[in-house]
């Protein structure tokens, strides 16, 4: 059966935030380079069309984690699935997120990388759930678009491994 997907964020709206985001951070780290980290699998299209609209110098490396625990909540213990390629000393990293939640999985993500001595780590997440978080203090230094707590797909985000390919958000009407 074929789901029944409302649209929340149309694409041009998506795709004139991430441009205005982009500036942002070019503007923020003028004259340094930004070390990308996208976290898989959600957070890979959000990367690619921020990175182009990013004006200094970027370089990109992957990772994907698995939070341990069975339901929809993640537990906040976190399996690396497949680790950095690079290391991260002396860098300015950037983590960008497709969503933050509770926020456990970033929170654990933030001190596992923390460990390898990056200049420093700030936070980019296209979706925010406010509303959700239990990780209080994850600070979020880039964020797209606050929504409320429903169950979104598009631009990345699955529902069971569906929708990542919308090129908007929209919401599953279940
Ligand atoms: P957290 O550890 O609770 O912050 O979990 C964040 C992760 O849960 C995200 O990276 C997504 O994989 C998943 N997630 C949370 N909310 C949604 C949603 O509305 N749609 C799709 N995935 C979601
Ligand atoms: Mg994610």
């Amino acid at each position: 059966m074929e789901d029944k997907i409302r649209v929340l964020i149309p694409e041009q709206e998506v795709d004139e935030k991430v441009k205005e985001i982009g500036k942002r951070i070019s503007e923020d780290y003028a004259g340094k380079s930004v070390h990308l980290i996208c976290v898989l699998k959600g957070g890979v299209f959000f990367t690619c069309e921020l990175a182009k609209r990013i004006s200094v110098p970027v370089s990109l490396d992957f990772m994907s984690v698995s939070s341990y625990g069975s339901g929809t909540e993640s537990s906040g213990v976190v399996k690396i699935v497949k680790d950095l390629d690079e290391p991260l000393a002396g860098k300015h990293v950037l983590i960008v997120e497709d969503i933050i939640d509770s926020g456990r999985t970033l929170s654990y993500l933030i001190e596992i990388l923390k460990q390898r001595n990056p200049a420093d780590i700030r936070i980019c997440t296209l979706l925010d759930k406010p509303s959700r978080r239990v990780k209080k203090e994850v600070q979020v230094d880039y964020t797209c678009f606050s929504i409320p707590d429903e169950f979104v797909v598009g631009y990345g985000l699955d529902y069971d491994q569906k929708y990542r390919n919308l090129p908007y958000i929209g919401v599953v009407e279940l």
